[in-house]
């Protein structure tokens, strides 16, 4: 067995993480988050990524997707630029000529043949800050080597299934929180459980996240959390501080939207625009 200390991320603990907007700022001073994913009827996973970077007050976003996704993309969410692939469905080259401040990746990206070897050309040239969500996360799992890649303070936000197929099987709780540990000192990376009680797992640190409820459990939340700590870090948030900040923000969209709307019928992009007041309910 091995010592742990684990701490409750409420709003307490994210009040002193918050940075209040100087007056003399410009979107300049935000930071520009890009957003790297999608393929052929997952446009969408890209869409609520993005446009979750600016809700959490990033001043610029872009969008990288297949072709197929600008569209859609210039359509449904103005505010973002989008460079294409040339393949219309799927990602083959993740090279871009913009200056992001970080990158997250993965979200409805596929696990093409193509695409994997898109995956791992860009993590062998890039040097950005990362946050690694969804297939992102499943073709780390598929080729381990990949790993070794990532630069330092790496986010992955794994759901339970793609936990496991990182690390393996557990034995129960305790055995997953141990083996998860392992694997994000091994990588120096911080691994973000996400579930109905999300722990956030960083140098032999455990971080219970307090907000968040069954509203979640809808398609595209996980989405919209890779957009929000993209958003966080672009915007000058370090890597642990984007990371329990954009895990309580966006669990507390959800708690404050149920109180009006229920569990029943949220939606991730209504977690998006709760966002705002999530903000609000700091002060
Ligand atoms: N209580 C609180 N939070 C919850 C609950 C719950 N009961 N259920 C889910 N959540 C939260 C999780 O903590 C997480 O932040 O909702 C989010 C769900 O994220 P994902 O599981 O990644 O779901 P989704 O956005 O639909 O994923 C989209 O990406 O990971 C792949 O296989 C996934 O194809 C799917 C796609
Ligand atoms: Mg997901």
């Amino acid at each position: 067995t091995t010592q742990t200390e684990a701490n409750l991320i409420g709003k307490n603990e994210v009040l002193p993480i918050y940075k209040p907007r100087e007056k003399y700022s410009h979107k300049g001073t935000f930071g520009h988050g890009l957003i790297v994913g999608g393929s052929y009827g997952k446009i969408g996973a890209v869409t609520l990524a993005s446009r979750s970077v600016l809700a959490v007050g990033a001043g610029k976003v872009t969008a990288y997707t297949p072709k197929c996704g600008y569209i859609p993309l210039q359509t449904a969410f103005p505010e973002a630029m989008v460079i294409t692939d040339a393949d219309e469905e799927k990602l083959t080259k993740i090279d871009f000529s913009i200056d992001p401040t970080v990158i997250g990746i993965g979200v409805g990206l596929g696990t093409d043949s193509k695409t994997i070897i898109a995956f791992e050309n860009f993590l062998k040239a890039n040097k950005k800050p990362l946050v690694i969500d969804a297939d992102g996360l499943n073709i780390l799992a598929k080729k381990k080597t990949l790993l070794k890649l990532l630069p330092e303070l790496t986010i992955l936000t794994p759901h339970p299934k793609e936990l496991e197929r990182l690390i393996g099987s557990w034995k129960d709780d305790f055995d997953k929180l141990n083996k998860t540990k392992a694997f994000a000192k091994k990588y120096k990376v911080i691994v973000v459980i996400k579930g109905a009680n999300t722990i956030t797992v960083f140098n032999d640190k455990l971080y219970v996240n307090a907000t968040g409820n069954p509203g979640l459990a809808t398609a595209g939340t996980g989405d919209v959390l890779t957009g929000i700590i993209t958003g966080l870090i672009a915007q000058g948030y370090d890597a642990l501080q984007a990371t329990l900040f954009g895990v309580y923000l966006h669990g507390k969209s959800a708690d404050i939207l149920i109180e009006e709307f229920g569990y029943q019928s949220i939606i991730a992009s209504n977690v998006i625009d709760g966002i705002s007041l999530a903000y609000l309910d700091l002060f």
